[in-house]
């Protein structure tokens, strides 16, 4: 399963690159918007960090306006993904935009219908929002499992991308679902890496070194 890192934030994106772990990042308007300068020069330099797919949002929300955005945001650096917000605007400006070879990401996904459409139209990854969903008392991971299984069936060609994940849960689960990608917040990726039996195991190795190497001293 690919990992991708969910921030605009270049240090916490140098920070987990550098580590070896992340194949990609995802940014929305939000996250965007908390980041001081200028957008398409921030973009640009998580292109240039990343080497890998970079999704970039449009703030479009017309057929017309979304591709017209789409184009000059795919001209910042090749790694760039248009990410498309999920409706009949979106689907539309998705197949228009695959048709000139640039990659989409259709994003605000809930459903598997959803889903099945952003497919149809060639999308290059689906983002269905699984923390969004679980805060309305729904499952959010059901969701994952239900357009794996619509996907596998027709052999569709789309990254199945679990977005709004909140915890290490969602990552294991979708990994156990077969999901493509998990973009997760910096702080998603800090809680993975962690385990008290790690840390007291990495103490207790230590220990019974020094008290071995202090005993023979
Ligand atoms: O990138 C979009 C998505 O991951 C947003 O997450 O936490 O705002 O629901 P969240």
């Amino acid at each position: 399963m690919k990992l991708f890192l969910d921030t605009g934030n270049i240090k916490d994106i140098e920070t987990y690159c550098a580590i070896g772990i992340i194949d990609g990042v995802t940014t929305n308007p939000s996250l965007m918007a908390k980041e001081p300068g200028d957008p398409r020069a921030i973009t640009k330099r998580i292109c240039q960090i990343v080497q890998g797919p970079v999704s970039a949002e449009v703030i479009a929300t017309d057929v017309d306006g979304m591709i017209r955005e789409g184009k000059d945001l795919a001209t910042i650096d090749p790694h760039v993904v248009i990410k498309v917000p999920f409706g009949k605007a979106g689907v539309q400006a998705c197949k228009a935009l695959r048709a000139e070879g640039i990659r989409v990401n259709v994003t605000l996904v809930f459903s598997p219908t959803q889903a099945l459409l952003a497919a149809k139209v060639g999308a290059t990854y689906v983002s269905p929002f699984v923390g969004r969903l679980d805060d309305i008392a729904t499952d959010g991971m059901e969701l994952i499992r239900q357009i794996v299984d619509v996907y596998e069936n027709y052999d569709f060609e789309t990254e199945v991308l679990v977005a709004s994940v909140r915890s290490p849960m969602h990552v294991a689960i979708a990994g156990q679902m077969g999901a493509d990608i998990c973009t997760c917040p910096p702080a998603v990726i800090e809680a993975m890496f962690k385990h008290p039996l790690t840390d007291s195991g990495i103490e207790r190795f230590l220990k019974d070194w020094d008290d071995a190497k202090g005993a023979k001293a």
